[in-house]
């Protein structure tokens, strides 16, 4: 039997931030990294108006991308932007989507200040899993080294172990 993947990075970014946090993530646990594109342009002022008003009323968004399959991976890590204190609608879509065929979830967060809390139980609903772990990054933070090597680093712990799993019980090391 082929051995389970260990973990894929699924997140969505407009401005980087997120895209940020999901590469050093990818760089640190030597996962697959898939970015989530939708239809919709949120680029400009009618885009961010669109952005928040999709977001505020929890529509969905249309993805283009061709997925790769949470089922074949031990762990899935999914970052989002909270836009109007909600998780943005490429997220919803995705989690949806993966209800009942991830094994193990965790989350991330980017905000201006809003904490991650505040989205985490819709999260978990939407893909019907209680997360590993779960991590929110304020724009502050981001801009402060050491605050976001700490987080990144008790995010990592948390996650590891969980990561380090495979289909045949043999944990693997990571640097
Ligand atoms: C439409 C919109 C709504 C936002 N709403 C919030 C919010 O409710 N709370 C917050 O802390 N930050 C909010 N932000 C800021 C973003 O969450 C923050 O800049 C985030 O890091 C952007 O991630 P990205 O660079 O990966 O797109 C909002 C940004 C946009 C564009």
């Amino acid at each position: 039997m082929q051995a389970r993947k260990r973990v894929l990075i699924v997140y969505y970014s407009l401005s980087g931030n997120t895209e940020r946090v999901a590469k050093d993530l990818a760089a640190h646990l030597d996962a697959d990294l898939q970015r989530l594109h939708e239809r919709t342009d949120r680029r400009g002022f009618r885009g961010h108006l669109r952005a928040a008003y999709d977001s505020l009323s929890e529509r969905p968004a249309i993805l283009i991308h061709s997925a790769r399959q949470a089922a074949d991976y031990e762990l899935t890590i999914v970052g989002t932007p909270i836009w109007t204190g909600k998780i943005t609608p490429a997220a919803r879509t995705y989690l949806e989507s993966i209800r009942g065929r991830a094994r193990n979830i965790a989350f991330f967060t980017t905000s201006g200040n809003t904490g991650i809390d505040k989205v985490v139980p819709t999260m978990q609903r939407l893909v019907d899993l209680e997360s590993i772990a779960s991590i929110g990054f304020s724009e502050s933070e981001l801009r402060d080294a050491a605050c976001y090597e700490n987080k990144l680093t008790a995010f990592l712990a948390a996650v590891r172990p969980v990561a380090a799993r495979t289909q045949g019980g043999v944990a693997r090391a990571y640097a």
